[in-house]
């Protein structure tokens, strides 16, 4: 199992130099309007534990600090856990150099285990056995995920698009596998009922606002990774596709903030 996620770490770009500073800086953290949904769904105002599996740098762990008694980040990426670290201030938020199918943390205590933009990355039937151990009874898990690329402008988001697309495109061409290339995200809740180990579940649509502008637009799309092994020489269509949308980015937004829209997908499973 952790051979899987090894590789496809290790094929992601994730642990490349200076990676995990502008996923940092240019990911989004969770709006605490979704954070509310979820401890709506897990009926309580203030989780005990929240557990994060595949935290990332920890913007999805930390926007939990100011709402959780405590919140325990999960992540085996040396850099990416190393980066949340350093980020992190808060004294109720602590961080787990595991993988999600084996955190190793005490079972039966967590009211949410979450996975933002990261179920697609994992085998999900050992993770989701694990998140049901440490779930207590009622405990929901969450896999939460955001379109890409965010409502900006017509006119960005059809280059965001076509950056995507070309990604695709030349993964495809190129047999390099991308996470969600195993583990769709629509295919989520499908694999939460397959489990058989929630009594309850169901999909939920949340949105959240952010500030942006073009500098940001374009470090989102520097963000998703994987471009360094597909831009040198193999994919030149990937990076005129990059360069076009920091054109378009540049051209339409210049140096006005503007508002992005996210669509947020909760797959969510009661235990
Ligand atoms: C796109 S990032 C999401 C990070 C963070 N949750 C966020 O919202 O920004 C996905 C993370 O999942 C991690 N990951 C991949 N396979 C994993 C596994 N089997 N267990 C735990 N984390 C894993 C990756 O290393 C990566 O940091």
């Amino acid at each position: 199992m952790s051979q899987f996620s090894e590789e496809l770490i290790g094929r992601s770009g994730y642990l490349n130099e200076g990676f995990a500073d502008v996923y940092d800086r240019y990911r989004p953290s969770p709006p605490r309007g979704v954070l509310d949904v979820l401890c709506f769904v897990a009926g309580v105002e203030q989780p005990k534990l929240v557990v994060d599996l595949g935290c990332g740098t920890g913007l999805s762990t930390r926007a939990w600090a100011a709402r959780a008694e405590k919140v325990i980040g999960v992540e085996p990426n040396p850099r990416m856990i190393e980066r949340a670290r350093a980020a992190t201030e808060q004294s109720n938020v602590r961080y787990v150099e595991a993988y999600a199918a084996e955190t190793g943390l005490p079972g039966g205590q967590a009211e949410l285990v979450t996975a933002w933009q990261a179920f697609h990355w994992m085998e999900p039937q050992p993770v989701l056995a694990e998140a049901a151990r440490l779930l207590r009874d009622g405990g929901v898990f969450a896999a939460c995920d955001y379109d890409v690329p965010p409502f900006v402008e017509p006119e960005v988001d059809t280059a965001f698009a076509a950056l995507m697309q070309a990604r695709r495109d030349a993964r495809q061409r190129l047999s390099i596998p991308a996470g969600a290339t195993n583990w769709p995200k629509d295919r989520h809740l499908e694999q939460i009922r397959a489990s058989g180990r929630f009594r309850y579940s169901r999909e939920l649509v949340a949105h959240g606002w952010r500030e942006t502008d073009a500098e940001r637009v374009i470090g989102l799309a520097e963000s998703i990774g994987g471009h360094q092994a597909l831009l040198n020489e193999r994919a030149p269509e990937v990076g005129d596709a990059f360069a076009r949308l920091r054109e378009t980015a540049n051209r339409v937004l210049r140096d006005r903030a503007c508002l992005e829209l996210r669509c947020y997908r909760l797959r969510i499973g009661i235990k």
